[in-house]
C-alpha cells in the first residue's frame, strides 16, 4: 500500500494565498479589510501559541486583527463585558475566545454570549444547531479544515464508513455531523466512539476513514486500523522531550510510525490538521465580513 501524506502545511499555504487574493479583490471593490479579534485569557502556553498563529495568519491574508489579553484571574462579568463590546463593535467582523478558560469561568456562558453572526468559531448553540440541521452557519474550524483537506486531496467519502473517536463539542460531534451530511465530502456512515465505547479497536478496524480526536498520544495502533484506511489525527499533545529545543514535542493520537504503513492517506502531527484549522477560521471571518457588508 502506497501511503500518501495529507500535507496540511502546504495545502494551508496554498489556500491562504487564495484567501489573500479574495481579500485583495474585496478591498479593491471599496470594502474594508476583514477584521478578526481573539481574546486570550491567562498564560497557557499552548493557547498562546495557537492564538499567535491565528493573528499571524490574519496578516498573511490581509486581514486586520486585534488580540485582547487578560490575566487568568479576570472575573466572568468582565470577560462577558469584553464579549459584549466585541459584539457591538462594527469594526469587528468576527471574534474568538480561546478555550479552555480558567476553571472559575463558565465556558458555556461565554460561548452563548457571542453574537452568532460574529461566532467564527461556530461554537454558539445557534451555529451548532444550524450545522445539525444542514442549514447555513459557521462550522467549527477544526472539522471544517478536515473536510477541506479531504475535498482538496480527492479523498472519496461517499458511502464510506467513518469512525470518529471523541465526542467533544469542538471536534468530534461536529465532525460526525459533517461526515454524515448530504454532500461532497460527506455521505459517510458514521460511528461516533467515546470514553464509554465498548471494544473501541473493533469499531476502529472497520473504518474506511478514521478521525482520532481524544488527546491521548499514540493511542491508535496499527492493529486498530484497516488496511487502506484514511487516518486523520487531530491530537496535538505536548509531551516532555529534553532533547527538543522547547523541552517538549507535539504528539498526535495516532502512533504514526506503527500506523502509517497500513494507510492510504494519513495526516502528520504537526503539519496535518493544525494548519487547516486556521484556514477555516480565516474563511469563516471572510464570510462574516461579506455577510455584514450585505446587511450594511
Ligand atoms: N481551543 C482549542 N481549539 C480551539 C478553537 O478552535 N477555538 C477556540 N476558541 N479555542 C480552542
Amino acid at each position: 500500500m502506497e501511503t500518501g501524506i495529507l500535507d496540511g502545511k502546504s495545502l494551508s499555504k496554498q489556500i491562504k494565498e487564495e484567501i489573500a487574493r479574495e481579500v485583495a479583490d474585496w478591498v479593491g471593490q471599496g470594502n474594508r479589510r476583514p477584521h478578526l479579534a481573539a481574546v486570550l485569557v491567562g498564560q497557557d502556553g499552548a493557547s498562546r501559541t495557537y492564538v499567535d498563529h491565528k493573528v499571524k495568519s490574519c496578516a498573511q491574508v490581509g486581514f486586520e486583527s486585534t488580540l485582547i489579553e487578560r490575566p487568568a484571574d479576570i472575573g466572568q462579568a468582565d470577560l462577558l463585558e469584553i464579549v459584549a463590546q466585541l459584539n457591538d463593535d462594527p469594526a469587528i467582523d468576527g471574534f474568538i475566545v480561546q478555550l479552555p478558560l480558567p476553571a472559575h469561568i463558565d465556558d458555556q456562558a461565554v460561548i452563548e454570549a457571542v453574537d452568532p453572526a460574529k461566532d467564527v468559531d461556530g461554537f454558539h448553540p445557534s451555529n451548532m444547531g444550524n450545522l445539525a440541521l444542514g442549514l447555513p452557519g459557521f462550522v467549527p474550524a477544526t472539522p471544517a479544515g478536515i473536510m477541506t483537506m479531504l475535498e482538496r486531496s480527492g479523498v472519496e467519502t461517499e458511502g464510506k464508513h467513518a469512525v470518529v473517536i471523541g465526542r467533544s463539542s469542538i471536534v468530534g460531534t461536529p465532525m460526525s455531523l459533517l461526515l454524515s451530511r448530504s454532500g461532497s465530502p460527506g455521505n459517510c456512515t458514521v460511528t461516533l466512539c467515546h470514553s464509554r465505547t465498548q471494544d473501541l479497536a473493533a469499531h476502529c478496524s472497520r473504518a474506511d476513514i478514521l478521525v482520532a480526536a481524544v488527546g491521548r498520544p499514540g493511542m491508535v495502533k496499527a492493529d486498530m486500523v484497516k488496511e487502506g484506511a484514511v487516518v486523520i489525527d487531530v491530537g496535538i499533545t505536548r509531551v516532555e522531550d529534553p532533547t527538543a529545543k522547547r523541552g517538549f514535542r507535539l504528539k498526535g493520537d495516532v502512533d504514526y510510525a506503527d500506523v502509517a504503513p497500513k494507510c492510504r492517506w494519513i495526516t502528520p502531527v504537526p503539519g496535518g490538521v493544525g494548519p487547516m484549522t486556521i484556514v477555516s477560521l480565516l474563511n469563516n471571518t471572510l464570510e462574516a465580513a461579506r455577510r455584514s457588508a450585505d446587511q450594511a
